[in-house]
């Protein structure tokens, strides 16, 4: 695919993108090659891997991997695929395993990839069947705040540059507890008939449809908040990631959730107490500038959003065009007292669990968007993202460029970098 095309999909400033980008498996092929196999991506959380051989099944595009802990503590992320002929080595969504034996022909590798042992080895293979070329294909990978990323191209950028000032972001969310955070419970996994990209914009990036889509789940919500998410801005930051903010730390927190449940004099002591210290650590620890921020929704290019109001964060892994396997975790602080993270988790149930009323409306029109963008007729029109153009502004204090919620200044950034990766 040349720039040429691309130029017919994307337009420079990114305030149209052609609908073609939905269907076409033409270009779905180049997005699994582009971006998939390139990009830094989040497979697991640290959490979800506490001892050594705990591994998680995951997904990198459609190419399943292990991500596991080795015995020295390392995470490591393979291809689950054997070396001898492509048999997931690993059937399970997650456990513990010292050695992997494929189910197929009983090929053996350890938990850092080597190929141990094949059956009757010398009958067939000889002595000087070369074991070391044989082993399992492993990924780039790297941590940052519990989370694990990877990625299969040796010349990406390290993972600090690839994130750049989103980092920085990222910290006021997922660095400001003492002892970090923590997946809580299992991942919750749902296939819907979207395409992957409408999945990750809307998730990271689009602020102006909770209001409609989501009305009468934000009219359960206290209305402080409401009026708080409309005073948002929307930042660019330096590698390309959008992340949307708000300047002071909302009206309604989770101390009041947790209270609400507390019901001892104790528990209640035991709450403020843990609130208190967190917002002592924050400020120590990320200063007053940023601990006094808050993230609303953000986006890593290509797959990784997270939504901290609802204590959640999405991965979507495309399963051809027109499906996507859509991802939640629930993310709360490891150290916080039962009650504050039961109350961090009933949010995200209420939100963005299985009946989650989010959920349910997000995939009713991810699902819609992607079917109306088929026709050859509709197919013509481009999604307009043209909202606020121009109107972007900087900081005096924070880096990035910015906009006001209204704008649409972060779904172009998306978009912007689609174009780019699939230009690289
Ligand atoms: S495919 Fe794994 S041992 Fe043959
Ligand atoms: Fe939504």
């Amino acid at each position: 695919m040349g720039e040429i095309s691309l130029e017919r999909l994307v337009a420079p400033d990114a305030a149209w993108v052609s609908r073609q980008v939905i269907g076409d498996p033409e270009i779905y092929a180049k997005e699994r090659t582009r971006i998939f196999e390139r990009c830094w991506l989040v497979v697991a959380h640290e959490s979800q891997l506490p001892a050594p051989g705990d591994f998680v099944a995951s997904t990198m595009g459609e190419e399943p991997v292990i991500v596991q802990r080795d015995r020295d503590g390392t995470v490591r992320v393979f291809l689950n695929s054997c070396s001898h002929r492509a048999s997931r080595i690993c059937r399970t969504d997650r456990g513990n395993a010292s050695t992997w034996i494929c189910p197929n022909h009983g090929w053996a590798f350890a938990t850092d990839g080597r190929l141990l042992a094949i059956p009757q080895i010398l009958e067939g293979y000889g002595p000087d069947f070369d074991r070391a070329s044989r082993s399992l294909l492993s990924a780039r990978t790297d941590v940052y705040r519990g989370f694990i990323f990877a990625t299969f191209d040796e010349r990406a950028p390290d993972l600090v540059d690839y994130l750049g000032d989103a980092a920085r972001y990222l910290d006021t969310v997922y660095d400001r507890y003492e002892g970090g955070v923590e997946v809580l419970g299992g991942q919750q996994k749902v296939v819907v008939d979207s395409n992957w990209k409408l999945v990750a914009e809307n998730l990271g990036t689009d602020l102006q449809h909770p209001e409609v889509a989501h009305g009468a789940f934000m009219e359960m919500w206290p209305d402080p908040v409401m009026s708080f998410m409309k005073e948002s801005e929307q930042v660019l930051t330096s590698a390309g990631h959008p992340i949307c903010i708000g300047r002071q730390l909302p009206p309604y927190t989770e101390r009041e959730s947790a209270l609400a449940l507390a019901s001892t004099a104790e528990e209640e002591r035991e709450i403020h107490e843990w609130f208190d210290d967190s917002l002592a650590y924050a400020s120590k620890h990320l200063g007053d500038l940023y601990s006094g921020l808050y993230v609303f929704t953000g986006g890593i290019f290509p797959n990784l959003s997270f939504l901290p109001g609802i204590n959640a964060v999405y991965l979507c892994h495309p399963r051809g065009p027109l499906q996507t396997e859509w991802w939640s975790w629930c993310v709360v602080p490891a150290q916080a007292p039962k009650l504050v993270k039961e109350a961090m988790r009933s949010l995200f149930m209420l939100a963005s669990g299985p009946g989650g009323i989010i959920l349910a409306e997000d995939v009713e029109n991810w699902a819609d968007m992607t079917r109306s963008s088929l026709g050859e007729v509709g197919a013509r029109m481009p999604f307009d993202v043209s909202r606020g153009l121009g109107e972007e502004y900087t900081d005096p204090e924070l880096p990035g460029s910015f906009a006001t919620m209204r704008s649409e200044h972060a779904q172009r950034a998306f978009w912007r970098n689609w174009r780019r990766s699939m230009s690289a």
